[in-house]
């Protein structure tokens, strides 16, 4: 049976229009704020939405930067981290979170997630420490935050900073305390489709560490802590301004948003619970999980996967998987030198993982219509 339907009955994976259509006005109002003011690079609309996001997260400074990968980079190269220095992140994360470690000079060190909830398995960063080690690098996958706390005790005191990836995570909480909080420093991403988004590229570094903050204000501006004062190298990687005001604009629905999206995943996981050939990725006790991502595993393999994965988008809905090929066997890390089996928890969930559509506009009927569908598929 094919599952041929109508393009108008289509479920994208996200619907950045539908969002926009509930911020339009701000938005055009604050794009026609900075071109008014004529102040396009830095300016009075990066400070206040640095102000506003760094009070969002509960922390004292953000330094918007251009893009997740180098807030990365920069939160790493703030803390002096460089060439010979080891940075311990998960295996099943996005590219960039490996990138941003490589771009600083230091070698990424790969660990594995546990089965339950993809996120980064304390025990597995035990085995991964050395001598080198200077930063553990938690991603806060799919919108909820790394288990802190047991990172914290296998790293016993010693003198390695904690750097989180939030570029998945913003507004997520954990026993109360948001994203971008839980460590000494931590990099987001405002990529189109996160759940606080720009219209381009865009990121930040938050920290309660006001040295470190004034050390990555120099370091996204050519170094320059005063106009024409140089004292060490940097970059041009300022946060754009127009960005600056889209994001002002997006910001106070943050929160709103993000409990549409929890909302709609509730649904998702009491109509998938007793689906033959699904099993959840489950959310941390602890956790307020943001579903930047709604992930199922299907049971089965790759290639089943991939089947529903294709039916699925011949149905017209806009399913992913995130992601297809853990760090450590993509060609950009092969001078890791690891293997097949090296991390099989990661390996295995990436032979199985399934996003389905989520963004806060997401409709009841259009999420019955994931499901029916993927049942379907399932079943046949
Ligand atoms: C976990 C994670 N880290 C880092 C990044 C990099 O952000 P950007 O694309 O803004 O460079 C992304 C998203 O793209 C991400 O999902």
């Amino acid at each position: 049976m094919s599952d041929a339907v109508p393009l108008n009955d289509a479920v994208p994976l996200v619907d950045l229009g539908a969002a926009h259509a509930e911020v339009a006005e701000a938005i055009e109002a604050g794009l026609r704020r900075v071109i008014a003011n004529t102040a396009f690079v830095l300016g009075p609309d990066v400070a206040a939405f640095e102000a506003e996001f760094a009070a969002a997260c509960g922390v004292r400074r953000c330094v918007g930067v251009s893009n997740g990968t180098d807030a990365l980079e920069l939160a790493l190269r703030a803390l002096g981290i460089g060439p010979g220095d080891e940075v311990v992140l998960p295996a099943n994360t996005f590219i960039a979170t490996a990138l941003g470690v490589m771009r600083a000079g230091a070698t990424p060190v790969l660990a594995d997630c546990d089965a339950e909830h993809l996120l980064l398995d304390p025990a597995s960063v035990a085995q991964r420490l050395g001598a080198r080690t200077r930063a553990l690098l938690p991603v806060h996958l799919y919108g909820q935050i790394a288990p802190m706390e047991a990172l914290q005790q296998v790293l016993d005191g010693r003198a390695i900073d904690v750097v989180e990836d939030m570029a998945q995570a913003q507004g997520a909480r954990r026993n109360g305390r948001a994203a971008g909080a839980l460590g000494r420093v931590a990099a987001t991403s405002f990529y189109p489709g996160k759940n606080l988004g720009a219209y381009g590229d865009a990121g930040a570094v938050v920290t309660d560490d006001p040295a470190l903050a004034d050390r990555l204000v120099a370091l996204r501006n050519y170094g320059s802590p005063r106009k024409y004062q140089h004292p060490e190298p940097g970059f041009n990687c300022r946060l754009d301004t127009l960005q600056a005001a889209v994001l002002r604009a997006k910001l106070p629905l943050l929160a709103q948003w993000n409990a549409r999206r929890r909302a709609a995943a509730a649904r998702y996981d009491a109509w998938l619970s007793s689906a033959d050939g699904l099993r959840p990725v489950r959310t941390l006790p602890g956790n307020e999980h943001i579903f930047h991502i709604y992930a199922v595993r299907v049971r089965g393999g790759a290639e089943r996967r991939d089947r529903v994965l294709g039916r699925l988008h011949e149905a017209h809905i806009g399913a992913g998987v995130h992601y297809p090929e853990p760090l450590h066997l993509t060609g950009a890390l092969r001078s890791l030198g690891h293997r097949r089996g090296d991390f099989p928890v990661a390996e295995a969930a990436a032979g199985e993982l399934l996003s389905l559509p989520i963004y806060p506009q997401i409709t009841v009927a259009q999420q019955e219509r994931v499901v029916e569908t993927l049942l379907r598929v399932l079943r046949g």
